[in-house]
Parts: structure tokens; C-alpha cells; sequence
């Protein structure tokens, strides 16, 4: 697989910037950037790809937001628009499988570990955030046997899927050790999301 990129990640920002994002929108897209690259240092693949996988997996999203059955759909005119290849699409658009709500994807399945960890990752970082904002906004000190308990308590960010979370088991890696790192992760640009 050719894991050259089109864009460095100043273009990317700069892309996701000039489609009129939320800002928690824009935290969302560096929080799964953040956890891509420690699950890619984690397992030894390339850093900056899967970092801009993180980075740009809504690309669409600004666009989309209200027409789910479009989300993923449209990123791949964005995406290709700007040089992207087929490889890094597809993984782009794999996080939108098994969504009932956008028709086309309804009976895919993620296979690959890097599916599995983009997809997992990105759910995750909705409940690490609703978990420090329960916190006063507070991540430098979270455990995550805290985190661990907040994914068991179902009522919790109910809308963070934890079958997805746990997509991340068919990579090898364990949950606690992914809630872990992604907690690290996250800490690493909490000034950037707006956490402390
Ligand atoms: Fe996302």
C-alpha cells in the first residue's frame, strides 16, 4: 500500500478549516488524530498516516451533518479532489459501516486493523470529553479505571457506541490499554480542545 500523503498536515487543518466547522467539531477531528497516532506508535505503523486518517475521517462532515446518508459518501470527491488515493479513502469511509443510516454502507464490515482502530478511536474520544467536562473540564489527572466505569455505565454519553469502542479488541489490543492511551493521547492536546 502507497502511504504517501497529497497533504501535510498544515493543508489538512487548513482544508478542514475552510468548510465552516463547530469548533467541537474541530477538537473531535485532532482528538482522533491524537489516538490514531499513538495506536499507530503502538503498533508500529506509520505515524502520519494514520494521523491524517484521524484528521480528515469527517472530512464531509461540515456538509453532511444533516443528510447522514451522505456522510463518507461525499468525502471521497474532497478527498480525491485533493490527491488522496483509493487505499486511504476506503479506510476513511469504513467508519461509516454498518450504519443503518447511510444505506450504502449498511452491510459492510470492517476487517482490517486500521479500519477497526480509526473507527474505535473516533467513538472513543466523545466519552473521554463528556467524561472531563463531567470532570470541570478536567484531563490531566484522569485514570483510566475512572474512563473504565464511565464505558460501563451504559446511561453514560449513551450515544458513544461501545460495541464500536470495542472494535479495538480485533487489533490484539485490550480495552484498558486502548482507554489508556487514549487518555494520553488526549492529555498530550488538551490545550488545544480546551481542556486542562
Ligand atoms: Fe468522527
Amino acid at each position: 500500500m502507497n502511504e504517501s500523503l497529497p497533504l501535510n498536515r498544515t493543508q489538512a487543518i487548513e482544508l478542514l478549516k475552510s468548510m465552516n466547522q463547530e469548533e467541537s467539531n474541530m477538537n473531535h477531528y485532532l482528538e482522533s488524530e491524537a489516538i490514531m497516532k499513538k495506536l499507530a506508535e503502538r503498533f508500529g505503523m506509520n505515524v502520519n498516516y494514520w494521523g491524517m486518517l484521524g484528521l480528515l475521517h469527517d472530512v464531509d462532515w461540515a456538509d453532511t451533518k444533516d443528510n447522514w446518508a451522505e456522510h463518507t459518501i461525499k468525502a471521497e470527491e474532497i478527498l480525491k479532489e485533493k490527491g488522496f488515493d483509493e487505499d486511504f479513502i476506503q479506510i476513511i469511509q469504513s467508519h461509516g459501516y454498518g450504519y443503518v443510516e447511510i444505506p450504502i454502507h449498511k452491510e459492510k464490515e470492517r476487517k482490517e486493523k486500521v479500519e477497526n482502530s480509526l473507527a474505535a478511536a473516533e467513538t472513543l474520544t466523545g466519552l473521554i470529553y463528556a467524561y472531563a467536562l463531567m470532570r470541570g473540564g478536567k484531563i490531566s489527572d484522569m485514570e483510566s479505571k475512572g474512563l473504565k466505569k464511565k464505558f460501563k455505565d451504559k446511561s453514560f454519553a449513551a450515544n458513544c457506541d461501545r460495541e464500536i469502542i470495542l472494535e479495538i479488541e480485533k487489533t490484539g489490543l485490550e480495552l484498558s490499554e486502548f482507554l489508556e492511551l487514549a487518555i494520553d493521547a488526549m492529555k498530550g492536546i488538551k490545550d488545544e480542545i480546551g481542556l486542562n
